[in-house]
């Protein structure tokens, strides 16, 4: 039965590859002072950070410099961000980049106005904001993370060795968001299929849980196999326009909330993955595709009819003549087959993790309750290392 629930999504899109020029009609809404949050330089190699600030000073903008925030950002960064908003009382904090930068534009944005340490309040006791925000607008430059249209927010504390994730509410969601294809043609090709990989699991995640019949499956099917078809052509060609405008569409569609809606999901791939990404910094799509598998066939036997129909509907399998249990496998074969062929990384010793590592990583492991099996410790360790 398709659980109850209230829908909204915050996030106005401009997309495609004139999207850009539609920051001239956002500017206007907001204070003069912005905040102008990107990462390690792409975007003042491939041009579009120039393209920013000339339309950001031809709306007479104040603009504040806020570079170098680094994939998987940190809460010390986090908390540089949260003085530099604060000195220069901003007005807007605009992102440009991928992921971290808009994870990172959003803990600034709850973390202003307030007294308490951001990493303590939101990833430790996992508090709402109670104090005022600061709108948060992105303009993206990678393809994954869904950051775009959602109010997710993960932070990596290095001396704590741990990486968490906080969902916000639709308060916290980027008031616009810009997604030019085309500004994502500069990715290296590893980030871009990490990203694609970061797309997939997340369909994966909200469709491994419960048994009912339930639209957002349909949803999720329809998605996984946009990114597949995409994928193979964006990975032989990565120039190709229509390939990349819809893996990025599709990343924005898997987790903007829609298909989670009145359904149980699960999100222990990314538990692990994220636990990986606290000991080692690797980069987060990669974390997944290194444990999914060793995960998927764990869970396997306890979601069976689901893995039953992932197996037929999205990876075409032929049922005649299997079992059950064959069904399965054979299409968590063809998943492994298109990894591979996709070119990410299988194993967590491709990302710098070793055996010694496997107690860290399992105790910065958040276990959860929405897959079709809750894993105890062991099965975690276990996981882990089927996954080295
Ligand atoms: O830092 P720069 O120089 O910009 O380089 C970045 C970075 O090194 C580069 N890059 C991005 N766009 C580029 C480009 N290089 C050339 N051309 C371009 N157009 O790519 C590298 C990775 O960027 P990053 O933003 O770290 O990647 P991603 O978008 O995958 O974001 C990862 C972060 O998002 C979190 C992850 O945990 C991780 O911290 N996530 C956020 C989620 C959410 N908000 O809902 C959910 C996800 O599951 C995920 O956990
Ligand atoms: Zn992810």
């Amino acid at each position: 039965m398709l659980g109850n629930f209230s829908y909204k999504n915050a996030t106005k899109l401009y997309f495609g590859d004139d999207s850009l020029k539609y920051l001239n009609d956002e500017l206007p809404k907001y204070g003069k002072t912005v905040q102008l949050i990107y990462g390690g330089g792409s975007v003042k190699r491939n041009g579009i950070y120039d393209a920013v600030v000339d339309i950001l000073k031809s709306n007479g903008k104040n603009i504040v410099e806020d570079g170098g925030v680094m994939p998987n950002p940190t809460a010390d960064k986090l908390r540089e961000g949260v003085q530099i908003a604060r000195e220069n009382k901003v007005d807007l904090l605009l992102a440009m980049g991928g992921g971290s930068c808009c994870d990172y534009a959003k803990a600034v944005s709850v973390s202003v106005n307030c007294d308490d340490d951001p990493w303590e309040k939101y990833y430790i006791r996992f508090e709402e904001p109670d104090c005022e925000l600061i709108p948060v607008a992105c303009i993206l430059t990678m393809a994954g993370t869904g950051s775009e249209m959602n109010a997710g927010s993960v932070i990596t504390n290095h001396d704590q060795k741990l990486k968490i994730g906080h969902v916000f509410g639709e308060e916290v969601m980027p008031k616009f968001s810009i997604l030019n294809p085309k500004f994502t043609m500069s990715l290296p090709k590893r980030q871009m299929v990490a990203g694609i990989y970061d797309i997939f699991n997340h369909i994966c995640e909200q469709y491994f849980s419960g048994e009912d019949d339930n639209t957002s499956d349909y949803i999720a099917e329809a998605l996984m196999k946009s990114v597949i078809h995409s994928s193979l052509i964006a990975v032989e060609n990565p120039e190709d326009y229509e390939a990349r405008s819809n893996i990025m569409w599709t990343a924005t569609w898997a987790l903007n909330t829609l298909i989670a809606c009145g359904k149980e999901t699960d999100w222990m791939v990314h538990m692990l993955g994220q636990a990986v990404g606290a000991i080692t910094d690797a980069t987060h799509g990669m974390t997944l595709a290194a444990v999914s598998l060793p995960y998927y066939k764990m869970i396997m036997p306890y979601g069976l009819p689901k893995f039953v129909r992932f197996a037929t509907e999205v990876w075409g399998v032929d049922p005649n003549g299997k079992t059950d249990e064959q069904i399965a496998c054979d299409g968590l074969a063809a998943m492994e087959a298109w990894m591979k062929q996709i070119g990410v990384t299988m194993n967590i010793t491709d990302l710098g993790a070793d055996e010694s590592m496997i107690e860290a990583i399992a105790d910065a492991t958040i276990i959860l309750d929405g897959g079709y099996k809750q894993l105890t410790r062991d099965d975690v360790v276990t996981v882990l290392k089927a996954s080295l």
